[in-house]
C-alpha cells in the first residue's frame, strides 16, 4: 500500500469540470466536436466532463496509448494500444488526457491526428505538470497545474492501481 496525501479534492475537480465544459459548449457553438478519450487515464475525467457539456452534437472516442509500462517515467517511446476505429478527416477534436507530463504523449497525438486530416486539434488535461515538459505542446483546456510529483487516483495509476480514488492524491516518492 503506497504511501499518499489528497492533492485535489473531489469538489475541486467538480467544479473546474464544470467551468471546462462551458468552455467546451461556448468554444464549439454550432459545432460538432469529437472528443477523444486516452485510456486508460482519461477515462474518469472524460465521463465527468461530457455530463457536463450542454451541447449535444458531440461524439466520443476511445484510444489507448501507452508510454510508461509500469514505471513512474514515460519511456518516451509511445505505442498505440488501440486505435480510434472511424474515420475522423474534417471532424473538429478534443484529445483528452488525464496528464500532460514530460508532453510526448501529446505531442505524438497531435500530429498523428494531424495526419490523419482532421478539421482542428485541441486538447485538454485535467492535469498539467508544466515544469516537467521536454517538448513544448499546447494545452488548450487544462484543469489544474501541478507541481513535479507523482499523483494518483482520478482515472490516474501507479502500475495499474489506485485509478478508483474519487480524487488525485500525491504519492510519497520512494
Ligand atoms: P507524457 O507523455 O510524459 O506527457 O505522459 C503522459 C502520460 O503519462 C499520462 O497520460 C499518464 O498516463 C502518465 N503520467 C504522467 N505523470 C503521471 C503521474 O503523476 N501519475 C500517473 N500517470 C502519469
Amino acid at each position: 500500500m503506497a504511501d499518499f496525501k489528497v492533492l485535489i479534492s473531489q469538489e475541486e475537480i467538480e467544479t473546474r469540470i464544470k467551468e471546462i465544459a462551458n468552455q467546451i459548449d461556448q468554444d464549439y457553438q454550432g459545432k460538432k466536436v469529437t472528443l477523444i478519450c486516452i485510456l486508460k487515464g482519461a477515462f474518469i475525467f472524460l465521463t465527468d466532463l461530457v455530463r457536463n457539456i450542454n451541447k449535444n452534437d458531440i461524439i466520443i472516442e476511445f484510444m489507448a496509448v501507452s508510454s510508461y509500462g509500469n514505471e513512474k517515467r514515460s519511456s518516451g517511446k509511445i505505442k498505440i494500444i488501440k486505435d480510434v476505429d472511424r474515420d475522423l478527416t474534417d471532424e473538429h477534436i478534443i484529445i483528452v488526457e488525464d496528464i500532460v507530463d514530460t508532453g510526448l504523449t501529446i505531442d505524438f497525438l497531435i500530429k498523428y491526428f494531424n495526419n490523419k486530416g482532421v478539421a482542428s486539434v485541441k486538447t485538454c488535461s485535467l492535469l498539467d505538470k508544466a515544469v516537467c515538459r521536454k517538448i513544448d505542446v499546447p494545452v488548450d483546456y487544462s484543469g489544474f497545474t501541478i507541481e513535479d510529483r507523482f499523483v494518483i487516483g482520478y482515472g490516474l495509476d501507479l502500475a495499474q492501481e489506485y485509478r478508483n480514488l474519487p480524487y488525485v492524491a500525491e504519492i510519497k516518492e520512494d
